[in-house]
């Protein structure tokens, strides 16, 4: 596998690719990024990921001199010049040398990524989530801050869960890398507030919308022992039933219908996908 990195305006090796120790991103953990892959050799909703990324560096001041013609073309060459089985790519913006003025600098880096494989059993047995108490600083935001995440990887190995999920006062959120729905007496129920606006959230959303009740609400944590269906959804897993939360069973403890139909209709249109 070789993968190509553009950096600053220049392609290079992925093992040649450096920014300096003075970077604000490892002085001040200051910079955002987007993780965007391909379907059929078509980078996905990649317009979505290029919103939301500047959408972040908006958020905090970051600027981004390159335009999004420009950071496509760039990720196109990125993904035929590297040789990847499950081509994806990472963007990141940093906030440049930390001797310089904040605010004004940047460094823009497009990186290919073999995306990791996912275990297909996790998509017929679904998953078990722990909660937890937490909310992400700036949730909006797409930051390269997973310090909780990184953090709680051996609660998670002591608990014997795939993943963590998210609550806190505002209620139920979303897990460290996925966005999080439930199904009850029909209806989908996904949170709307602090949470990533992630881009596989808004195509179920989209593929839903129509054909079942959706609401985008506070979803309490109190009412996850009443809920039917679970599921989690991200760029790299799609859509991954829930199973089990808190070791309780969620539903009959299996990925339930309306799950299975929304996981069918993101088949297909991913199947069709051309760019
Ligand atoms: C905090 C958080 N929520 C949700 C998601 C899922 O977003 P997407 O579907 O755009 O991958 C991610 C992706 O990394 C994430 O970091």
């Amino acid at each position: 596998m070789s993968v190509i990195c553009w950096i600053n305006g220049d392609f290079v090796p992925l093992e040649d690719a450096s920014i300096g120790v003075s970077d604000f991103a490892l002085q001040r953990g200051y910079a955002v990024f987007d993780f965007a892959r391909t379907y059929n050799g078509h980078l996905f909703r990649f317009g979505d990921h290029l919103a939301r990324l500047r959408q972040s560096a908006d958020a905090l001041y970051l600027p981004i001199s390159v335009s999004d013609a420009e950071l496509t073309g760039i990720a196109c060459r990125v993904i035929q010049e590297s040789s990847m089985e499950r081509p994806a790519v990472r963007i990141f913006v940093t906030g440049g040398d930390c001797n310089d003025a904040l605010f004004e600098n940047s460094n823009i880096i497009v990186t290919g990524e073999e995306r990791a494989a996912v275990d297909p059993v996790l998509y017929e047995t679904g998953v078990s989530l722990l909660t937890h108490e937490f909310q992400r600083e700036l949730p909006a935001v797409k930051s390269i801050n997973y310090l909780n995440a990184v953090r709680l990887e051996p609660l998670k190995r002591e608990h014997n869960v795939f993943d963590v999920l998210y609550f806190s006062a505002a209620g139920v959120t979303e897990c460290p890398r996925n966005n999080f729905f439930v199904v009850r007496d029909g209806v989908l129920i996904t949170p709307a507030e602090n949470v990533l606006p992630g881009i596989t959230r808004s195509v179920v959303l989209q593929l839903a919308t129509g054909s079942m009740p959706v609401e985008e609400r506070m979803l309490h944590r109190e009412e996850l022992p009443d809920v039917d269906e679970a599921f989690i959804t991200s760029t790299s897993k799609r859509i991954v039933p829930v199973s089990q939360i808190d070791r309780q069973p969620v539903g009959a403890g299996r990925p339930g219908p309306v799950t299975q139909s929304l996981m069918r209709l993101f088949d297909e249109y991913v199947h069709e996908w051309k760019g």
